[in-house]
């Protein structure tokens, strides 16, 4: 699939990759509400569950999950995120494509997480991308989506001195809980934390789960 979204994304990715990776090297060590989140999310899919990392970048949270007993890869469109991604976690699956797109079969993974990556996914696309995560989860499998709350995207341009730009979408968590429910899935939980300025971060933070 090629679109100009996915173009800008994957140009912009490669080239922040290795400056993102150093200016968030464990993005969850101060995290507490979202490490409790994901040692749910791991309960709710249970030991061993094939799980994706949609958009999973230098896979940190990729390890995160593996750590915490499940099967799990990862998955980007920036093949120097992959590259980044492979480097510091040499156990692990890691392959390019885009989530929109999956090259997999209908109800193959237990779960799908997607952490701060739909956030490129113009809202136009949002039934599509929710579709395909519908189309590779089993029956009762479950979704976790984390994004930053608001109602406006944010532009960066020329992030650590890069010359390129991209949006970033924030979104409200009651319009993302009623598309999931429009493509079939039902939610289980929906969690806003607000923004921590320790953390450099300007909107609430949203993680909500849904069952297929
Ligand atoms: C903000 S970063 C988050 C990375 C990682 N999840 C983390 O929290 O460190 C967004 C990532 O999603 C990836 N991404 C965005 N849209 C994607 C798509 N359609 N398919 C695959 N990866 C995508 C980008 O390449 C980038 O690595």
């Amino acid at each position: 699939m090629t679109a100009d979204f996915l173009s800008a994304t994957r140009t912009f990715y490669d080239a922040v990759a290795a400056d993102y990776a150093d200016h968030f090297p464990d993005d969850l060590a101060h995290r507490p509400l979202e490490r409790g989140l994901l040692t749910a999310y791991a309960d709710l899919v249970g030991p061993g569950a094939e799980v994706a990392d949609l958009g999973c970048g230098p896979g940190r949270v990729t390890r995160h999950l593996a750590a915490l007993g499940l099967s799990v890869f990862g998955l980007d469109l920036s093949e120097s995120m992959l590259a980044i991604a492979r480097r510091e976690n040499p156990g692990l699956r890691f392959v390019q494509g885009s989530m929109l797109d999956l090259d997999m079969p209908d109800g193959t993974l237990d779960g799908v997480l997607c952490w701060y990556s739909s956030i490129h996914t113009p809202d136009d696309r949002l039934p599509a991308l929710f579709g395909e995560f519908r189309r590779v989860l089993v029956p009762g499998g479950h979704l976790l989506l984390a994004f930053q709350v608001g109602d406006a995207p944010r532009r960066f341009e020329d992030p650590w001195g890069h010359p390129v730009a991209l949006d970033f979408q924030r979104r409200r968590p009651e319009r993302m809980a009623d598309l999931l429910t429009e493509t079939g899935f039902t939610l289980h939980s929906s969690t806003v934390r607000q923004s921590d300025t320790d953390l450099g971060e300007s909107s609430p933070q949203a993680v909500l789960i849904a069952r297929s």
